[in-house]
């Protein structure tokens, strides 16, 4: 398969017309007309709420999405992954932005940093699709510094001979370095030194088109080129996503809710950089059912297929043998008194392979009294990921009966 076939990742439509217009820039015909690409195929871009433009992906495995939220595409950048930072603004930043897409969130980053700091911000922007990168220079800039973003996308893509038309004419600030990845983010991140970022922005599809993006082993990744203070933003409440952190050495926190229902994820390897606990249930989840077991990658090399169809089998094995089964939501019952019999044989019955007699039996309160110290705010004893380690723990030992009460 070709680069361009294999980094085909926005529809059909719009990737053949950008394709098609930087042909024509790179033989020499129609110059200048970048700058009027828009206004000529405006319906091919999807407006956001807050007047900013998104693209939609092309169809993966039976799914579209747009890049952005309908919500409000630059705001969401500022919103999930700039606001929960802690920035040092006395000292020089480095961040890294996995699926740079249309580059929005190097944008709000740089707006951010220019606000606040005299100090170096240096971005590694990683994109696998040039045509992505080359629809980040069609859309009209949503906030001025989308142009410095714009100013190094054009520089790459023109050293790689995509484009050829210097048009971006803002300069690079001086204490600004922004180097732009065109590949496999989980090629980059393989060649990227250890302890060096203080963000990483973690943007991609969702887990079932990318689920490679959301894996335990590119975390492992991310563990080692973040600095100990450093903070991972990502959009998603995903069970797998939040345990694949913890597996990798991360504690978690709830992050900011927009333009969705529920709040996203951060991590970091210092729980002080965190302020707000997941939500009991979810914490409950994570621990105890087979929801939580995460995507695997070892080699950082499988297709999406693969790894979700293995994720599907290690679930079917660890049901009822490892983990309480995730069906009708079986662990949020433990230490509740249940009303519905016909629910409550079900739950009982899923409990009762796991050696818990019910679900308010001795076993299911041991398990469960972690959550009594729950606290929405974190400290360094009181978290989201100690209390589901614990968890963890703990029905581990009632399974093999390890526990006398
Ligand atoms: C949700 S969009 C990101 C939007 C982006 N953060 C922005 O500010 O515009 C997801 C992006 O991931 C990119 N992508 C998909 N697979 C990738 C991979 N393996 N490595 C790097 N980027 C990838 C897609 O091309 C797409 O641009």
């Amino acid at each position: 398969m070709s680069y361009e076939d294999s980094a085909r990742v926005i529809s059909d439509d719009i990737f053949d017309l950008v394709n098609e217009y930087f042909d024509r820039e790179r033989s020499g015909r129609n110059n200048e007309s970048r700058l009027n690409f828009f206004d000529t195929y405006n319906d091919y871009f999807v407006l956001t709420d807050d007047g900013s433009y998104s693209i939609k992906s092309k169809e993966i495995n039976h799914k579209v999405e747009t890049l952005h939220t309908s919500s409000g595409a630059i705001s969401e950048s500022f919103e999930k992954f700039i606001k929960p930072m802690k920035f040092d603004y006395d000292s020089d930043i480095a961040i890294l932005d996995i699926c740079a897409g249309l580059g929005y969130n190097s944008s709000a980053a740089i707006a951010d940093f220019m606000k606040n700091s005299d100090k170096n911000l240096r971005i590694d922007m990683v994109e696998i699709s040039k045509a992505t990168l080359a629809c980040g220079l069609l859309v009209p800039s949503p906030i001025p510094e989308h142009d410095i973003t714009k100013k190094a996308i054009e520089d790459e893509l023109i050293t790689q001979d995509y484009a050829t038309l210097s048009l971006e004419k803002t300069e690079m600030p001086e204490n600004i370095n922004i180097n732009v990845f065109i590949e496999d983010a989980r090629q980059t991140v393989q060649k990227l030194d250890d302890n060096s970022y203080d963000a990483i922005f973690l943007d991609p599809f969702s887990q079932n088109m990318a689920p490679e993006l959301f894996s335990l082993d590119f975390f492992k990744q991310f563990r080692r080129v973040i600095k100990d203070d450093g903070i991972i933003a990502t959009y998603t409440s995903s069970a797998p996503v939040r345990q694949a952190f913890i597996e990798a050495g991360f504690y978690i926190g709830l992050g900011p809710i927009f333009g969705r229902m529920q709040g996203g994820s951060l991590a970091s390897p210092n729980p002080l950089m965190l302020d707000y606990s997941l939500p009991k249930n979810d914490e409950i989840r994570i621990a105890l059912s087979d929801v939580g077991i995460p995507f695997r990658d070892p080699g950082l090399n499988n297709d999406s297929d693969y790894i979700l169809e293995a994720r599907t089998e290690e679930r079917h094995n660890a049901r009822h043998n490892t983990k309480i089964s995730s069906a009708v939501k079986t662990p949020i019952f433990l230490g509740q008194e249940m009303e519905d019999e016909k629910l409550k044989r079900r739950v009982e019955r899923n409990l009762a392979k796991m050696n818990i007699p019910s679900t308010t039996s001795k076993e299911a309160n041991y398990i469960v009294e972690v959550e009594n110290d729950y606290t929405e705010k974190t400290d360094l004893k009181n978290n989201s990921t100690t209390r589901i380690l614990e968890m963890k723990k703990r029905l581990k030992k009632v399974k093999n009966e390890k526990i006398k009460f």
